[in-house]
């Protein structure tokens, strides 16, 4: 399967060309099996100009310092915890690292409730294990111990979520940097270049809390909302474009105000008072993420494209917003019909914003 076939291509292919070209012109020393040295990793993920001219996109859009804690993290002996709430790119940052630093984005163990031991150890080709007994051959590894075995960077997603015993069998693996394979007297020792990152959810706070001596094996590094509207419309702006083209989607006149405008909805609501700071607003129950702004905003296109008359406009991004903000068909509904009457509803240059959100808003 080519990349162009896939919906959505891993990191690492997507941005084939700018890792190479990073490759290429990196002379800074680089970690034992890194693809890349730290500060070509960096720069990989705040974007930047390399000597020969070639343009490096941005893919993270915040503090610098934040990029730069996280990757000398991972060339040093502790794994890495990117938190904060939902939708502030922890799982994105970990992907472009992942990529960056081995190459690889996918090794990779998605934590939920019902994660087992054999998704963060290994487990058994069961037909091989009967046929011939326990051997190498029969083992299964997860895909942490392929990044042991290999010298990658191995991901975790939603740690919280998985049962505290589950969580607590990678305490060896990352303070010993070895996972015992007891049924075969073997041991599997970590090679050089083998990491962790792991992502959790400090707003939805996961069923299992890290227990201490896990995120004592951690470095934390909180991923913040975007500080600013321009900051968050730059975001949103960017992926919405990547996303369309991936999508087809055409480009549409009349996006940039609306990204804007979707933006500043988002911003006033999640922080209960108007961007003049002059009127409260209630909060409502939902996350409100800057992911949320890009798949509303994706959406609209999507509606624009097939059903509108060539220009995006408020109704196509109207009903996706009203669905991200009312959650709770009560509490939400309230909430949003108050802010629909209270601040839109005056606001200059937004009269047709305020017809469709009325419209959907019964
Ligand atoms: N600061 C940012 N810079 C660049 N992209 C961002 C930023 N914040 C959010 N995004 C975009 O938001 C989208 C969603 O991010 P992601 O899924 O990584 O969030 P998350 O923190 O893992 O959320 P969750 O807790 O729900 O898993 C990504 O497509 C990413 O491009
Ligand atoms: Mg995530």
């Amino acid at each position: 399967m080519t990349t162009i076939d896939v919906l959505r291509p891993h990191a690492e292919d997507a941005f084939a060309a700018e890792l190479a070209a990073l490759a290429e012109q990196d002379e800074r020393p680089r970690p034992e099996r890194w693809r890349l040295s730290p500060w070509a990793v960096a720069t990989y993920l705040l974007g930047g100009e390399l000597p020969d001219g070639t343009v490096i996109t941005p893919k993270y859009v915040g503090p610098r310092r934040i990029v730069e804690v996280a990757v000398s993290t991972l060339a040093t002996d502790r794994a890495l915890l990117l938190l904060g709430v939902p939708g502030t790119a922890k799982t994105w940052v970990s992907e472009h690292l992942a990529a960056a630093v081995s190459g690889d984005s996918t090794l990779l163990v998605q934590g939920t409730a019902g994660t087992s031991e054999e998704a963060v150890r290994y487990g058994w080709n069961y037909a091989e294990l009967l046929s011939n007994g326990p051997s190498r051959a029969a083992l299964v590894p997860s895909p942490v111990l392929r990044a042991m075995a290999d010298g990658k960077i191995v991901r975790v997603e939603e740690l919280t979520r998985i049962p505290a015993d589950v969580q607590d069998s990678l305490i060896t693996i990352l303070s010993e940097k070895t996972l015992p394979v007891p049924e075969l007297g073997w041991e599997n020792q970590a090679v050089r270049g083998f990491n962790l990152i792991a992502t959790a959810n400090d707003r939805d706070r996961g069923v299992n809390e890290l227990s201490s001596a896990l995120r004592r094996r951690f470095n934390t590094v909180v991923l913040p909302l975007p500080a600013s509207l321009d900051e968050e419309v730059e975001i949103v702006a960017r992926r919405v474009d990547q996303l369309g083209r991936a999508l087809e989607l055409p480009e549409l006149p009349g996006g940039t105000q609306e990204i804007r405008r979707v933006v500043t909805v988002f911003r006033e609501l999640r922080d209960g008072v108007t961007a003049d700071g002059r009127t409260k607003v209630k909060s409502p129950t939902g996350t409100l993420s800057t992911a949320e702004a890009i798949s509303v905003v994706t959406n609209g296109l999507a509606l624009a494209a097939h059903f509108g008359d060539g220009v995006l406009r408020a109704r196509d991004v109207a009903s996706g917003l009203v669905g991200a903000v009312v959650r709770d068909p009560v509490t939400d509904q309230v909430v949003w019909r108050e802010y629909v009457e209270g601040v839109l509803r005056e606001r200059d240059g937004w009269k047709d914003f305020y017809r469709a959100a009325r419209e959907l808003s019964g």
